[in-house]
């Protein structure tokens, strides 16, 4: 598949950071108005490695969000701050005194009943060490179970909820109405343990520490340790791949099939990124 990409774009050179996951393309230019054929080609090559990074991509916020449009319909957060002249684009800001706190494995938006195909993230301000993001390769993290686990949990279905954000909203003084309002608009979503990707029909693990609570039908003292078990795979590092930003670095993850986790180690530096997220399809 990589070859597939290099074929197609002879231009491009690909840096794989580890041979599991990741790969840093360069030769391209993010804000140019790219073929087909060079979408497909990115859409392939991010099935196959789960994380693409480009450099140096110094693009408008408008150029941003054209780009990721072309990956499919895009959302708008409705918990974290969005921008104010482009609600598809949030804003994950740290320092002082906002201190980071998705340093977490989690793949983006699990509670949502159709959860992100993918998420492109740009650095704006970064810290002059720290602040990297961990990416772990989901399908290598199943493939990686012994054979019991793998059929224990085969067709088991998992909850998925924001409680997280309700309580940040909570803090920041939003009253019991508004909260709930929220709870009432974005209830909790089940999908399957083990998803099929949509694309390679690889299956992945598809739960994590953010957002999963719960295995449906399953004892709570039996499915916290299940869950915890399964969480655990992603802190194998022979699945992962860690970036270190740079100013107008971007990374764009398949959330369908990799987690990630924002480093917390800077603070109390200043970290400031955008994201702009891509609506998926129902886990299957
Ligand atoms: C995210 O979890 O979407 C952001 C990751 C990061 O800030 O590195």
């Amino acid at each position: 598949m990589a070859e597939l990409a290099t074929e197609l774009n002879s231009e491009w050179t690909l840096r794989h950071l580890t041979p599991c996951i990741g790969t840093e393309v360069h030769g391209i230019n993010l804000a140019d108005n790219h073929s087909d054929a060079t979408i497909a080609a990115l859409s392939d090559l991010l099935v196959e490695r789960k994380v693409l990074f480009f450099r140096d991509q110094p693009i408008s916020v408008e150029a941003h969000i054209v780009f990721a449009a072309r990956f499919g319909e895009l959302e708008v957060h409705p918990f974290t701050t969005n921008d104010m002249a482009h609600p598809e684009v949030i804003h994950l800001d740290n320092d002082e005194a906002n201190p980071p706190y998705i340093n977490l494995w989690h793949s983006d938006v699990t509670w949502r009943a159709e959860p992100s195909l993918g998420s492109i993230l740009r650095a704006r301000v970064v810290p002059e060490v720290g602040g990297d993001t961990l990416f772990a390769n989901m399908e290598a993290a199943y493939d990686g179970l012994d054979e019991a686990t793998k059929e224990q949990i085969d067709g088991l279905m998992a909850m998925h909820d924001n409680e997280g954000f309700l309580a940040g909203m909570k803090m920041r003084g939003a009253s019991d109405e508004e909260v709930e309002a929220k709870r009432q608009e974005f209830p909790p979503s089940t999908h399957p343990v083990v998803r099929t990707h949509p694309v390679s029909g690889r299956k992945s693990l598809y739960v994590n520490r953010a957002f999963t609570r719960c295995i449906v039908d399953m004892d709570p003292a039996e499915s916290d340790a299940l869950l915890q078990k399964l969480y655990l795979q992603a802190w194998i590092p022979d699945y992962q791949c860690r970036f270190r930003w740079e100013p107008d670095s971007f990374a764009f993850w398949d959330n369908r099939a990799a987690q990630h986790y924002a480093a917390a180690d800077y603070w109390p530096e200043t970290r400031k990124m955008e994201r702009v997220t891509i609506i998926g399809d129902k886990p299957y």
